[in-house]
C-alpha cells in the first residue's frame, strides 16, 4: 500500500478519524447520532444468580435465557435497533401475496445501491447461500473465498463443493496492524485456478467485511483485482455483502482516492466489479430479519426464482412480510449515513483502544462489528484442550453478565477419524460483537472496564472439559464443567 494511505491508517487507528474527515475537537469518538425514543429494560443479576444460571446451562452461554444477560454481545446479527423511520415504514406494509408495493421499494433501493438487475428476497442470509449453492454446485466443484463464514462453508459443502479460504497470510497474525486484513491472496487464487481448472470453479467470492477473520475489511483494489482475475478465466464473482457499508467506510477512510467519495459511490463501485451478491440484511440492513440475493445473470436468476418459490415463497416476498421489506429498504439507506458509520466504527475502535491501554490482548486492528479477544495470550496457562476461550466467556458472564461467543477450539478443533489426533485452530478468539445502535458508549465502557478487571485477575481462571458434545456444530449445544486440579 502507498505511504500516504498507511500514514492515514495510522492516524485513523490512533484517533478513530481519518485525515480526510479532520479530527474536530471533541470528536475523537463521535457520539451517537441519534437520541433514544423507546427503551427496553435490562437488569443486572447478582453473581449468585449468574453462577446458578451458568451451572444450569452446562457452562455454555447459548443455553442461558437472554433475560439473564446484562450486555449481550453474542452477535451483531438481527440485533439492531430500528429507527423511527423504519418503524413508521412497518405501518405501511402492503401484505399482498403478489406485487406488494414494499417489494418494489425494496427492489429499487437494492438496484440503486448494489446495481444488480435481479433482486430475490429471502428470509435471511443463509437461504440466499442455500439457493445459490444448491443451484450451481455439484460434487467436485470448488468455491474460493477470502474466508467462508460458517453457514457459507456449510452450504458449499452440503451441496458437494469444496470451500477454500485464501485470506492473506498477514491476517493470521493478531498483532499485525494492516488496513485491509480481509484481502484475499491473489497469488494463491491464481494458483488455485491453475491447479483445479476454471471449469471446476462455478464462482469466486469475497466476504466483506471478513467476519471469520476478525471483521477486517477488503480494499477496493483487492475487490477489483479479484474481479479481473476471475473474469479473465470466465469465472463469475459474488460478494457476501452482509457488512458492505462498514467495508465501504474502511475504504473511504483508509484507501487512497476514496476520501471524497460518498459511501453510496463506494458501494456502487464495489458491486460494479461483481456479478451478484448474497446478503444477510440482519447486519447492515439494520433489521431483525431478512436477506436477499441479487445478480445480473438472467438464466441463473430464473433458476433461483423457481427454487425460491419452493422453499421461501412468491418472488415478491420470499419469506418476508411486506412490512419487513419496507424496513430493509429504509435500513439500507440509513446505513449509508456517514455520521452513523463514523460513530459505529469508532464505538468498536474505542473498546479496542481502552483494552489496548490496559495491555489486554486482542486481534488488531479492531474490525467493523466486533472486538476479538485473543484468549490464547490472555490465558497462557490454559492449554488449548481446556478451551481458554470458554474460560474467558464463562468469566465474562459470571463477573459482569456479558455474553460473548467463542471462535476457537470448541468451535473448530477436529479429531482425525483414523488417528484420533486432535487438530487445534491457530487462534483462540472470543468475539464481542456489537449490535448496531443498541448499546450506549457508557455501556461499552462498562464492558471495557470489566474485561480489564478480569484480565488483572486472569491467573485465577481455570480450563474446561466437555461432558456432552454433538457430532456436528458442537459449540451450540455442548455441555462442560470446570477442570478440577
Ligand atoms: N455471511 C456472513 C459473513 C455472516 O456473518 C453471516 C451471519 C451469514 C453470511 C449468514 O447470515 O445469519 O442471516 O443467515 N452471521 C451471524 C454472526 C450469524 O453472528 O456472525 P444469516
Amino acid at each position: 500500500m502507498s505511504g500516504v494511505a498507511f500514514a492515514k491508517l495510522k492516524l485513523y487507528l490512533s484517533t478513530g478519524k481519518s485525515k480526510s474527515e479532520g479530527v474536530e475537537p471533541g470528536m475523537k469518538y463521535p457520539p451517537e447520532p441519534f437520541k433514544i425514543k423507546v427503551v427496553e429494560h435490562i437488569s443486572r443479576t447478582t453473581r449468585e444468580e449468574r453462577e446458578a444460571e451458568m451451572m444450569k446451562a452446562g457452562y455454555n452461554v447459548f443455553n442461558i435465557p437472554a433475560e439473564k444477560i446484562y450486555i449481550d454481545l453474542l452477535t451483531d446479527s438481527g440485533t439492531s435497533a430500528m429507527s423511527d423511520n423504519q418503524w413508521a415504514g412497518m405501518m405501511l406494509g402492503d401484505e399482498s401475496y403478489a406485487g406488494s408495493r414494499n417489494y418494489y421499494h425494496f427492489e429499487r433501493t437494492i438496484r440503486d445501491i448494489f446495481g444488480f438487475k435481479h433482486v430475490i428476497p429471502t428470509h435471511q442470509g443463509r437461504v440466499a447461500e442455500n439457493l445459490l449453492f444448491s443451484t450451481i454446485l455439484h460434487k467436485g466443484l470448488v468455491v474460493p473465498n477470502n474466508s467462508h463464514f460458517d453457514t457459507t462453508r456449510a452450504n458449499v459443502e452440503y451441496n458437494g463443493g469444496v470451500a477454500i479460504d485464501l485470506v492473506n497470510e498477514a491476517a493470521k497474525d493478531p498483532n499485525k496492524i494492516l488496513p485491509f486484513k480481509g484481502n484475499i491472496d491473489l497469488t494463491k487464487l491464481a494458483a488455485l485456478i491453475e491447479k483445479v481448472g476454471a471449469e471446476k470453479i462455478p464462482l469466486g467470492m469475497l466476504t466483506i467485511t471478513n467476519n471469520s477473520g476478525g471483521g477486517q475489511p477488503v480494499s477496493m483494489a483487492n475487490i477489483r483485482g479479484t474481479s479481473e482475475l476471475l473474469h479473465r478465466h470466465g469465472i463469475p464473482f459474488f460478494l457476501d455483502a452482509c457488512r458492505f457499508a462498514e467495508n465501504a467506510w474502511f475504504i473511504k477512510t483508509r484507501e487512497t482516492g476514496y476520501a471524497d467519495k460518498s459511501i453510496l459511490e463506494i458501494a456502487n463501485e464495489m458491486f460494479s466489479y461483481a456479478d451478484g451478491c448474497t446478503m444477510s440484511a440482519k447486519k447492515d440492513g439494520l433489521v431483525n430479519m431478512g436477506g436477499f440475493i441479487a445478480l445480473n445473470d438472467d438464466a441463473l436468476a430464473q433458476k433461483l426464482t423457481n427454487r425460491l418459490i419452493l422453499i421461501e415463497g412468491f418472488p415478491t416476498y420470499g419469506g418476508l412480510a411486506g412490512r419487513d421489506l419496507e424496513a430493509i429498504a429504509r435500513g439500507l439507506v440509513e446505513v449509508l449515513d456517514e455520521n452513523y458509520l463514523a460513530y459505529r466504527i469508532s464505538q468498536v475502535a474505542r473498546l479496542g483502544d481502552r483494552l489496548e491501554e490496559a495491555g489486554v490482548p486482542f486481534l488488531k486492528p479492531t474490525g467493523g462489528h466486533a472486538v476479538y479477544l485473543d484468549a490464547k495470550s490472555f490465558l497462557p496457562h490454559i492449554p488449548q484442550n481446556q478451551f481458554p476461550g470458554i474460560a474467558l466467556i464463562v468469566e465474562l458472564y459470571l463477573h459482569a453478565g456479558i455474553r460473548a461467543v467463542e471462535i476457537g477450539s470448541l468451535m473448530f478443533a477436529q479429531k482425525d477419524a483414523e488417528t484420533g489426533v486432535v487438530r487445534y485452530p491457530d487462534l483462540e478468539l472470543v468475539r464481542l460483537a456489537i449490535p448496531r445502535r443498541v448499546y450506549t458508549n457508557s455501556q461499552m465502557e462498562y464492558v471495557g472496564e470489566n474485561i480489564i478487571e478480569i484480565f488483572e485477575a486472569r491467573e485465577n481462571l481455570k480450563g474446561f472439559e466437555l461432558t456432552y458434545e454433538a457430532p456436528v456444530l458442537r459449540h451450540f449445544t455442548a455441555r462442560m464443567k470446570p477442570v478440577m486440579v
